[in-house]
């Protein structure tokens, strides 16, 4: 992969006009970067994390990263669940994840960073939480700094990644993507799942390619960076509290036996369950800061839904391209 010194100068402004662009994703256009696709409007924050901007994440954070519509809403309920259990116990009646969505408490950093960037005021700044913090990212591994990977000296920020069966993530993201849509004025009728499916095929959606996205974190956690835990959602649709377990032992908060005893773990399970969280008046009611509906995030949450939505013939191609472009590299996708 190209290094992320290089994609992350590209990014700045005299250079993101150069980028390839792609217009035909209806929320947001991207620009190519270092081989990924990115919603242009990110592209100043990706320069500022390289450059090393005012919001830095440290070693003591915690970093969730995914590619988009993979799971990140869940990651990011239980990793704050997990975290957070001494001073908010899962089954607590006023449970912070009860008033506000899994969104509103773990922070994108690029997000944090874009809101932050050109801001004198030191109260923006200040207004990103301290640390040690949870957050979250959907950049590729390579295009995340030094700070955060550790870079060949170690160190660096624990990150638990999240990876989706490619199919279930396109039927997701055209989902999504028409939601996100309608909140920017644009008609979601236009964007067909042929439209999406051609995008996510040839790689040109947020993030994108997808498999080269979870290749880059699968590698870092096989053979680089033993601060990358990488978890699978459909495994953590079957085996919730065990993925949970690993969560906490890797987040460096195992569950005591008492803990274990006084069913903490499935109460984390249960508050974090999409049926929970789907439940809660915020995540019916409420936004997020692109002022897309919360309820947009909690759709079916299943494991196989791509049936429903391609034919064989399309699942036979998206296979094909990612079983080319894995190949070699021992990840099944
Ligand atoms: P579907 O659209 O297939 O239902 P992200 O959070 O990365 O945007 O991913 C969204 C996907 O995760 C959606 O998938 C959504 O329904 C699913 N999801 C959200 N919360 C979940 C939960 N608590 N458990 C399982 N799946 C969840």
């Amino acid at each position: 992969p190209t290094p992320p010194t290089h994609a992350a100068a590209d990014a700045g402004d005299e250079k993101a006009d150069s980028l390839p662009l792609e217009t035909r994703w209806p929320p947001f256009p991207l620009r190519r970067l270092g081989g990924f696709w990115i919603p242009e409007p990110l592209l100043p924050a990706v320069a500022a994390i390289h450059a090393g901007g005012k919001f830095v994440p440290t070693a003591n954070d915690m970093l969730l990263a995914s590619f988009p519509k993979s799971g990140t809403s869940w990651l990011k309920a239980l990793a704050f669940a997990v975290a957070n259990r001494a001073d908010h116990p899962p089954s607590a009646a006023d449970h912070p994840l009860r008033r506000r969505s899994p969104h509103d408490l773990v922070n994108f950093f690029e997000m944090t960073t874009l809101t932050t960037m050109n801001s004198d005021d030191i109260a923006a700044v200040d207004d990103a939480p301290p640390p040690p913090r949870v957050l979250a990212t959907h950049l590729p591994y390579s295009m995340l700094p030094e700070s955060i990977t550790g870079g060949d000296g170690g160190g660096g920020c624990r990150i638990i990644y999240v990876c989706r069966n490619p199919k279930d993530t396109v039927v997701s993201f055209w989902h999504f993507s028409k939601k996100m849509a309608l909140t920017m004025g644009v008609d979601p009728s236009s964007f067909t799942f042929d439209q999406a499916f051609d995008l996510f095929c040839s790689g040109n959606c947020t993030a994108g390619p997808q498999w080269r996205h979870v290749i880059e974190y699968w590698e870092a956690s096989h053979h680089r960076n033993p601060n990358v835990l990488f978890l699978r959602y459909e495994e953590m649709l079957r085996r919730p509290a065990m993925s949970v377990r690993r969560m906490a032992e890797f987040m460096g908060c195992p569950f005591t036996a008492a803990e274990e005893d006084a069913g903490v773990v499935d109460a984390v399970v249960e508050l974090c369950s999409i049926g929970e969280l789907r439940k809660m008046e915020v995540n019916k009611k409420g936004t997020d800061v692109l002022g897309v509906r919360n309820e947009s995030y909690f759709r079916k949450g299943v494991a196989g839904d791509w049936v429903n939505h391609m034919s064989p013939e399309m699942a036979a191609r998206l296979d094909r391209i990612v079983d080319d472009a894995t190949r070699g590299s021992g990840l099944t996708l």
